[in-house]
């Protein structure tokens, strides 16, 4: 007998990859990041979005390699400025061609997840201000009507939005996303209007839809202090999690704004308490924090990354138990929980297997534990624009080369799909290790 089992996953598990729309589609010319991407300086390796993908032409062929792969979901997002170019005027060509593209999936045994707005605004409504204006949660909610009403037969598994804190962070803290702010009161504001936002979705997506599963994609990157024994690092840890990963997410769930999103109550949450119905994570590496007197504007918190650790293209610790710890984390809720993405980029394709297979190993850890986790998004299918990145972190499961529209499928494809035809990760796969 070897020293391994096999490692099984739970019945009707979805195994998927997930995408979004900017960073596939293509040409999406009318929105806040095309803009942001003309400036130079803006994205690193002086690329741009382009063609992206092609997807706007050549989804479905990506969709059957996913199917082939024996994948049975994927996530996906709309492009809220393709949908409604302008004001208040809809484009039923865009939705027509969503339903061609869910349709796809759907014949051939994907279960959709959408997005209702993965980082991208159309650019009316940047000039508006978009998310600093309380507007938006009106303008947003309009849209997400539309769209129900149009794809609502078709789709089942909603997030409403894809990493508030995420979104906030980069484009008023950091300044490194649009609009290339750098002012934490507007990020705050930014994400209570996101939370007030998607307490308004919700409600109408049960309204057209009762049955439907509505969530948000949350991007939880857990703060570790650097000594555990230290009561000074655990406080500058405590402290960063609060803020970055557990107000907004709180504040989501149940309409109570959580400080420092601010006081009381969402105001149009009303009497109810709940407003998910599944757990959305995004995972991907974690931090490590240590007390420093001199970074207050990081909450007393220094982030550094330890010695030895095996490191990503953005220079994170590949830290595989964390998404074990989120998960226990997130059984509290006693809801579905869906790995809305993780992945890797990696030039060659060694870290990504390495890093597929231990994480899935940590995920089938807490289902044998009891966690109710129900699916699995590797994010991504296809290399693809990964924002201020550019093209220079590819993270797909199949290689693109963005110049010619070239697709190979690399090994990791295979790995991953031997894991999700078995619904298992086998003794073999353990045994040969990555
Ligand atoms: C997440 C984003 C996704 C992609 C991955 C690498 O934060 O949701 O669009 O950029 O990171």
């Amino acid at each position: 007998m070897g020293q391994y089992k096999d490692l099984r996953f739970p019945a009707d598990f979805l195994w998927g990859t997930a995408t979004a729309a900017h960073q596939v589609e293509g040409h999406n010319t009318n929105n806040n990041w095309w803009a942001w991407e003309q400036t130079p300086g803006h994205i690193e390796d002086g690329t741009t979005s382009g063609r992206a993908c092609d997807w706007w032409n050549r989804a479905e062929e990506d969709l059957d390699r996913a199917a082939a792969l024996g994948q049975n979901a994927h996530r996906m997002s709309v492009e809220w400025s393709r949908i409604e170019p302008r004001p208040g005027e809809w484009d039923e060509t865009a939705l027509t061609r969503y339903r061609q593209i869910i349709g796809h999936m759907r014949r051939r045994g994907m279960e959709p997840m959408i997005t209702l707005h993965h980082f991208t605004n159309p650019l009316w409504l940047e000039e508006r201000g978009a998310w600093e204006n309380e507007e938006t949660i009106v303008l947003f909610n309009r849209f997400v009507e539309k769209v129900v009403e149009a794809l609502g037969d078709m789709v089942s598994l909603w997030c409403t939005i894809n990493e508030p804190n995420v979104y906030a962070y980069m484009g008023w803290a950091d300044g490194v996303w649009p609009p290339g702010k750098r002012d934490i009161r507007t990020a705050f504001k930014v994400m209570r209007h996101m939370a007030r936002a998607h307490v308004v979705a919700y409600r109408t997506i049960h309204r057209l839809q009762p049955d439907a599963q509505v969530g948000i994609a949350h991007h939880e990157r857990p703060f570790d202090p650097l000594r555990p024994g230290s009561a000074l690092d655990r406080l500058a840890a405590s402290l960063q999690n609060r803020v970055f990963n557990e107000c907004i997410f709180a504040s989501m769930y149940s309409g109570r704004l959580s400080l420092p999103l601010g006081w009381g109550r969402v105001p149009e949450a009303g009497d109810e308490s709940e407003f998910m119905d599944f757990v959305g994570l995004n995972y991907y590496t974690h931090e490590v924090v240590t007390f420093d007197l001199s970074r207050a504007g990081e909450l007393f918190g220094r982030r550094l990354v330890r010695d030895g650790v095996e490191l990503n293209l953005f220079g994170e610790e590949v830290y595989p138990e964390g998404i074990y710890h989120c998960l226990k984390k997130f059984a509290r809720y006693h809801k579905p929980i869906y790995i809305t993405e993780n992945g890797t980029s990696d030039h060659g394709d060694d870290r990504r297997r390495r890093y597929i297979l231990q994480h899935l190993v940590q995920v089938q850890r807490a289902i044998a534990e009891g966690v109710p986790v129900r699916g699995y998004f590797y994010w991504t299918l296809v290399d693809n624009f990964e924002w201020a990145k550019g093209w220079s972190t590819p993270f797909g499961l199949i290689y693109l080369d963005p110049a010619s529209g070239e697709r190979r499928p690399r090994p990791s494809a295979e790995l991953y799909a031997e894991i999700a035809r078995a619904n298992a990760i086998s003794r073999d796969i353990l045994e040969a290790g990555c």
